[in-house]
């Protein structure tokens, strides 16, 4: 039988000994989830070990469910990481993350603007459900941007709205205080949900080029995979039943928007039918 202290490979890693430590939670991150140097110093001081599980990390602003807990969302929070397992490695230590996105069990007092957590959505009342490109796209800064105008009347008709884009969280971080939206913008990486409404097409290799040389624009660097695919630009309004009463999905990527008068009819044949 092995001994508890020998050498273990696991994947890639020689692990010193087969002692894991496991996740524990410790509500000493700041209130944007940045870890502090005390948990640099914590973690480094449990170095030791074979392995280390980090305490729970959430993937987004809209995955946290406890006061203080860290994130890996923001450039602070990955240089704090990034120091962290940077002492650790220091000590000889072999350290993991560990990932969260805790879904309906969050609460509005933990997430952006006071939003709803996600699964609970539909719970509330309909859902209006903006499919976007990026924050690079005027377009969609533009539709957003009338999206969060009719904000008050979706609410008011008892209904929720989110957008959500391939982009890796950080762009939705910009594209929420660029436009002073104040409903969830969510990273949809790999288009996992847009696929699920049909919507994903491959950007063709002559415009990534374009886009990369005279835009600067890498859609591989900004949506953190290189499949260059996007969702067509549609909405949906979905009831409170998981039925979708309106659906605009269009081709053309600077007209075909749905108009917020539009989305608004449609919550109020839900609503007075
Ligand atoms: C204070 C505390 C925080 C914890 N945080 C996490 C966590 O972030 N992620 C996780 O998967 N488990 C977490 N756990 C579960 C522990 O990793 C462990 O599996 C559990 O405590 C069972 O082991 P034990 O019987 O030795 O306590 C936590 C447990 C405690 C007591």
């Amino acid at each position: 039988m092995a001994n508890l202290f020998e050498s273990v490979q696991l994947g890639s890693l020689v692990l010193a000994n087969r002692v894991f430590m496991a996740p524990l939670t410790r509500n000493r991150a700041d209130a944007d989830g940045v870890p502090g140097e005390l948990a640099a110093t914590y973690y480094s001081q449990r170095a030791s070990a074979g392995l280390i599980v980090t305490e729970a990390t959430q993937i987004s602003p809209m995955g946290k469910g406890y006061i203080n807990t860290p994130g890996i969302h923001s450039p602070e929070q990955v240089r704090a990481w990034s120091r962290i397992v940077e002492s650790v490695h220091k000590c000889g230590g072999r350290i993991f993350l560990q990932l969260w996105h805790v879904g309906r069990i969050s609460h509005s007092s933990l997430l952006p603007n006071n939003a709803q957590p996600v699964k609970a959505l539909l719970k509330k009342g309909p859902v209006v459900i903006s499919f976007y490109r990026g924050e690079w796209c005027p377009f969609c800064n533009i539709e957003l941007h009338s999206l969060q105008e009719a904000l008050p009347k979706i609410n008011g008709l008892g209904a929720n709205l989110i957008a959500i884009s391939p982009e890796k969280p950080d762009s939705g971080i910009v594209m929420t205080e660029k436009n002073k939206l104040t409903f969830p913008v969510l990273s949809d990486f790999k288009n996992t949900v847009a696929r699920q409404f049909g919507i994903v097409f491959r950007v063709g290799d002559e415009l990534q080029d374009f886009s990369r040389t005279v835009f600067k624009n890498d859609l591989a660097l900004r949506n953190g995979e290189d499949s260059y695919e996007l969702p067509v630009p549609a909405t949906f309004v979905v009831d409170a039943s998981g039925i979708v009463r309106f659906a605009h999905v269009e081709v053309d990527y600077m007209t075909g928007r749905a108009e917020p008068a539009e989305v608004v009819a449609a919550l109020e044949a839900i609503v007075r039918p």
